[in-house]
């Protein structure tokens, strides 16, 4: 499912970014350009990367 409509990142996508090293959302959207463009998604973006860092 997508977590951003601009840019194209899905959950998935936030996930693999957190297994590689991801811990903020600052350095996800260097990895995924989430949050880039229209800024709506960043409340999402945020709670898919807690949901993820919560499953490492
Ligand atoms: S939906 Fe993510 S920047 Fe617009």
């Amino acid at each position: 499912m997508y977590v951003c409509i601009c840019n194209a990142v899905t959950e998935k996508d936030i996930h693999r970014a957190v297994k590689q090293g991801v811990s903020s959302l600052d350095q996800l959207s260097e990895v995924t350009a989430v949050s880039l463009r229209c800024g709506s998604c960043q409340k999402k973006a945020c709670q898919a990367l807690e949901t993820a860092l919560s499953n490492l």
